[in-house]
């Protein structure tokens, strides 16, 4: 059976295609109720760090200053063999499986809708990762936040900023990845800041504690790890990224967990928490719990989805047959996978029925 968050990937990936065709029905409804993963942080926290560390792989632009200025819409797709690619929405049909060439189409893609003015913009760009090596996911990076202009930028970026943030994490289907230094002191974390005012009981935010190895000597994060510093609804997560230093010398990423790994398990203070510390551990805890939290939408989401059935068929109705048209086929793809969706919905609750089999 199709996996619920790959089958939530697709619905995901047609509506955006879909574009204005969705504009007048309730697809834009249904969007916004899809559940996925925002990471947010200050400036230089480590949220690419972190989602490359999850991803296992080099990709996301680096640099000083506001390198991420559009929202990267990441989706993470678990396949059983074969070479690992990517692949944007912008670029339907291109295979890429160099992850440099990734890069640099990130950073290329964010200058054609800036116009490299170094301003941002709330467009997103769509890419879709295919690998053996990944656990399924939807994953949104986010600017950093900021205090500051920098050169050449508007006054207003700062704002600016916080502002597309606070849109993607106050919706309530938004799980917030809240990404803080651990060399920096927890009350001035941006990303605490930002998400107990949309989240205060911090029943939605996962707390992950970046630079854990670069903590002054004879300092050390127990006391957060253990959420007696800032109490969330799940476990805190540390994780100890590539530093400069490795990036430089390109550590690769295999070697970087297996450092991650060993740093947790060998370090006294941390050795009765290393089995729930690293990446890999958020990885897997991430896709359980988007997954729980899919299963837990699916009664609200399959209304929609009988709603935008209906109106689709009207649609195709309405642009007659023989559908040829490129949006014909756009609203075919998205029927197609509304229909797997009821179906799979009604499987689910077969599966309640005593007696029936369980599917999940
Ligand atoms: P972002 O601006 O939040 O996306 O932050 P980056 O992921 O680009 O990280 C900023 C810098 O901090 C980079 O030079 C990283 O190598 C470094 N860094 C991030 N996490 C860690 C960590 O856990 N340990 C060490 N030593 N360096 C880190
Ligand atoms: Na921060
Ligand atoms: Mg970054």
């Amino acid at each position: 059976m199709e996996n619920l968050i790959s089958l939530v990937n697709k619905l995901q990936r047609a509506c955006t295609a879909l574009g204005d065709h969705g504009e007048e029905s309730a697809l834009p409804t249904l969007w916004d109720s899809l559940p996925a993963i925002a990471v947010v942080g200050g400036q230089s926290s480590g949220k690419s760090s972190v989602l490359e560390s999850i991803v296992g792989r080099d990709f996301l632009p680096r640099g000083s200053g506001i390198v991420t200025r559009r929202p990267l819409v990441l989706q993470l797709h678990k396949i059983n063999e074969g070479k690992e690619y990517g692949e944007f929405l912008h670029l339907p049909r291109k295979k890429f499986t160099d992850f440099a060439a990734v890069r640099k189409e990130i950073s290329d893609e964010t200058d054609r809708e800036t116009g490299r003015t170094k301003q941002i913009s709330t467009v997103p760009i769509h890419l879709s990762i295919y690998s053996p090596n990944v656990v399924n996911l939807t994953l949104i990076d986010l600017p950093g936040l900021t205090k500051v202009a920098v050169d050449g930028q508007s006054d207003s970026i700062v704002q600016d900023i916080e502002n597309m943030v606070r849109s993607f994490i106050e919706k309530p289907n938004c799980i917030i990845l809240a990404i803080s230094p651990a060399n920096q002191d927890l009350a001035t974390s941006d990303a605490i800041k930002i998400s107990r005012d949309v989240d205060p009981k911090g029943e939605r935010t996962f707390g992950v504690l970046t630079k854990i190895d670069l903590m002054d000597k004879g300092t050390d994060a127990v006391d957060i790890l253990e959420g007696k510093s800032y109490r969330l609804q799940f476990p805190w997560i540390g994780v100890v990224n590539r530093s400069q230093a490795d990036i430089n010398k390109s550590v690769d990423m295999i070697n970087a967990r297996q450092r991650e790994r060993e740093y947790f398990a060998n370090t006294p203070e941390y050795k009765h928490l290393a089995h729930r510390m690293g990446s890999e551990h958020l990885g897997i805890m991430l896709s359980k719990h988007l997954e729980t939290v899919i299963k837990s939408r699916i009664p609200g989401l399959q209304s929609l989805i009988s709603k935008s059935i209906l109106e689709l068929e009207m649609e195709l109705d309405r642009l007659g047959k023989p559908i040829a048209t490129d949006a014909g086929g756009k609203l075919r793809q998205i029927m197609d996978t509304c229909r797997t969706f009821d179906q799979i919905y009604k499987e689910h609750l077969d599966g309640l029925r005593p007696g029936g089999d369980k599917i999940y």
